[in-house]
């Protein structure tokens, strides 16, 4: 086979397919000028929340902000400890240590990568000994894949802590019929251009049912407002998501769910092939990742991903250093060997191009390429 240059993730695939439709939704924004909440950004929190099934959607510059917004509106604080998984991007729990509270990382589930819910509660035990409250949980939906709600639901209800969905790689997957955004008290996603769905440039979202929240993070989305912007009732931020990005994404919004089809075939075909070569991914029953990303592990991971670059595939390792162990985290005391599941899964994993415009037979090629380097 002649060698190929295989995309990580094709943007330009995807822009090619609607350029027409996004350059008349940006020419209507210039055409109106109101570029800071114009009327695209109401008509797509409406798409939004319809997606998601949601009460309300609230649009916002970054996944980070939106885990921030959905902190604050918890009144989260210093004292406070907040229990998350540490096998994730460090925003989901650098936003717990900027609001002066404390991140509790807890390890993953060995085939899903997700929290592992067994072990919230003695991480909820954990943090009471260190004199914290516990608030809440925030699992991530890692890869794309629903952690496990109605586990951690039931510990969150039983131990009086919210749930923040980390859904900045999940959104549009499934978990038993219902769609990421309300199976938490909040959701949060991300719109950074390579995530599922994505702007040009950094954007984000919450999601909720409850409207006292909906209405807390509306007013902390600018800068604390009451009854306009210069009625100051509380501390807030700029969080708000340019109307420029909202035009881009009506469109993007337009074929979500059937992108989100493609990845499912595309992630069936890629399973088909690498399954025997390397762990492939454990999709739970009844659940729908958005495949974010394809990750699979191998103990030669390292030397697999360079002979996949020599064949001119990239791919990339999501994440090669756990939370706990970062430096940013320090001052926490954790150290190698706490969390033992992530700590090895961080090793072996690494992700494979994947988006809804890849070729059948650039999934073989690539296919082909990791079982020669897997043997
Ligand atoms: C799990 C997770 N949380 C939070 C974020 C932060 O999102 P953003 O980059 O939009 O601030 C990301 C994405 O980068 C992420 O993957």
């Amino acid at each position: 086979m002649t060698q190929r240059n295989i995309r990580f993730i094709d943007l330009p695939a995807q822009q090619q397919r609607i350029r027409a439709a996004i350059d008349k939704r940006i020419q209507k924004v210039l055409d109106h000028g109101q570029y800071i909440m114009g009327p695209e950004v109401a008509e797509l929190e409406k798409g939004l929340a319809e997606y998601a099934g949601t009460k309300h959607a609230l649009v916002c510059a970054s996944g980070t902000d939106a885990l921030l917004m959905a902190l604050m509106a918890y009144g989260v604080k210093a004292g406070d400890a907040v229990i998350t998984t540490a096998f994730t991007f460090i925003a989901t729990a650098e936003v717990i240590s900027l609001l002066g509270a404390t991140p509790v990382f807890v390890d993953i589930d060995p085939k899903t990568y997700n929290i592992d819910p067994k072990l919230v509660p003695a991480a909820i035990d954990k943090a009471e000994k260190m004199g914290l409250r516990p608030r809440g949980i925030i699992p991530v939906d890692l890869f794309g894949l629903p952690a496990d709600f109605d586990m951690l639901t039931a510990i969150a209800q039983q131990h009086q802590l919210f749930i923040l969905d980390d859904a900045c790689q999940g959104f549009g997957g499934m978990y038993i019929g219902k769609r990421i955004g309300g199976l938490g008290g909040i959701c949060a996603t991300s719109f950074f251009p390579a995530k599922p769905l994505g702007c040009y440039g950094d954007g984000g979202a919450v999601f909720t049912n409850n409207d006292r929240l909906a209405d807390i993070m509306a007013s902390i989305r600018i800068h604390g407002k009451g009854t306009d912007q210069y009625d100051n009732i509380r501390i807030g931020i700029n969080g708000r998501l340019d109307t420029i990005q909202c035009a881009i994404l009506l469109e993007k919004l337009a074929i979500f769910e059937e992108e989100i089809l493609k990845r499912q075939e595309i992630a069936a075909a890629y399973t088909e092939r690498l399954k025997g070569a390397v762990t492939t991914p454990h999709i739970p029953q009844g659940l729908r990742s958005a495949w974010a990303q394809y990750s699979v592990l191998h103990d030669r991971r390292d030397a697999i991903i360079a002979a996949l670059k020599a064949e001119g595939i990239p791919a990339m390792v999501y994440y090669p250093k756990p939370l706990h162990l970062q430096t940013a985290f320090a001052d926490l005391g954790y150290k190698q060997g706490d969390l033992p599941v992530c700590e090895s899964v961080s090793k072996k994993v690494f992700s494979l191009p994947m988006h809804p415009y890849l070729a059948k037979d650039d999934i073989d090629y690539i296919a082909s390429a990791v079982i020669r380097a897997a043997k």
